[in-house]
């Protein structure tokens, strides 16, 4: 059995890969240092697919800790590297603490892997934020990486190119880039998902725990843009779809299918939606109305983003399967789990 390290592997994207890489036969590692986590989504992966994976609280900031990982776990096939702060606002209050934790994190991980012999393969979590507003719609996969908006947008692009300069000088490391678009949604079962601390900055689970009470209104923020209804456009993808594209990508590292020791690949619906479609799918589904008002605009606020995923759909043989009212529908249904409604 294929052994696979997952870092950040209790996180919202990573506890959907670890269901998902469990579900083909994967063993999987999980290392998380529970600082946007809980154990309990141990518990929740255990309970769909039936296997506890195993895991190590590990800080990978922490040099020695990781190098002990690796000598006590000789032989890792693959790693999925999710492991990383993602909070823009935060990012700019406390850029330090995102370049130790983005980028110093993952030096550490590349320096011990690449100490071994055979050959790594290793996927990468990176982000459309990388675009900025990009010129044409949809997004392609060459279309030029722009300067970064935040600290955390630009942890993303150094981790890029990190990557970029390792796979030249290193033949036996395989890296596949994955730039998300706007995950949301949740397990279908809702024994895992997504858990924000504090207040939610993205929209869903902004959404979602206002229709459950936990705040008075969304904010619409801004709604004068050039678009089909002046509000902002974002390609939202569902996370268990999300998910399947890393089994993919991995599954294309490991049996040699890839052209180059360095892709990129989009991964996003393909399709646009405005923040005001978004809470009408989450009104449809839910049955529930949204208290909602129009606000200014979002420092930093690109007007649209939506990926072109013809390659990510050729090369890893792989297509969205869950509609944007399933994935919300998926999003509340968690939502209501966790706050017993
Ligand atoms: C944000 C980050 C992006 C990061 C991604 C991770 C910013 C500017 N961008 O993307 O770098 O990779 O999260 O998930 O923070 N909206 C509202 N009201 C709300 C919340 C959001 O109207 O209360 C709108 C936003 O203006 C935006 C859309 O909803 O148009 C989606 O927002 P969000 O979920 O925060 O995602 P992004 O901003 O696209």
């Amino acid at each position: 059995m294929e052994k696979i390290l997952i870092t950040g592997g209790l996180g919202f994207i990573g506890s959907h890969t670890v269901v998902e890489l469990q579900n083909q036969g994967y063993e999987v590692l999980i290392i998380d240092n529970l600082s946007n986590s809980s154990l309990d989504v141990l518990k929740g992966i255990e309970k769909i697919t039936g296997i506890c994976p195993s895991f190590e609280n590990i800080d990978l900031r922490n040099k020695e800790a990781v190098a002990g990982f690796f000598k006590a776990h000789n032989t890792i096939d693959g790693i999925i590297h999710f492991a990383a702060s993602k909070a823009v606002g935060e990012s700019v209050l406390n850029p330090l603490h995102y370049y130790e934790n983005n980028v110093s994190a993952l030096v550490n991980v590349l320096q011990e892997v690449l100490q071994k012999k055979n050959p790594v393969h290793f996927i990468f979590s990176s982000s459309c934020t990388v675009y900025g507003q990009a010129d044409t719609m949809p997004i392609k996969e060459n279309a030029p990486v722009k300067m970064a908006d935040s600290p955390y947008g630009n942890t993303k692009q150094i981790g890029e190119e990190i990557l970029k300069d390792l796979c030249k000088v290193k033949p036996t490391m395989n890296s596949i880039l994955l730039r998300y678009f706007n995950p949301i949604g949740a397990h279908p079962s809702t024994n895992i998902g997504e858990l924000p601390l504090g207040k939610p900055q993205n929209l869903v689970p902004f959404i979602t725990q206002t229709a459950a009470g936990l705040y008075e209104k969304v904010t619409v923020f801004g709604n004068d843009y050039p678009t089909i209804d002046g509000t902002c456009v974002r390609d939202y993808i569902d996370v268990v779809d999300l998910a399947k594209a890393h089994v993919a990508a991995l599954n294309r590292l490991l049996h040699q299918k890839n052209e180059s020791n360095y892709e990129v690949y989009n991964l996003g619906s393909g399709t646009g939606s405005s923040v005001l479609e978004v809470i009408q799918s989450f009104e449809r589904v839910s049955g529930e109305s949204l208290t909602y008002i129009i606000g200014a605009r979002r420092a930093g606020d690109v007007t649209a983003a939506y990926a072109d995923t013809a390659l990510a759909n050729e090369k890893l043989n792989w297509q969205t399967k869950v509609s944007l009212d399933t994935s919300v529908l998926n999003a509340w249904n968690w939502e209501k789990k966790i706050r017993g409604i």
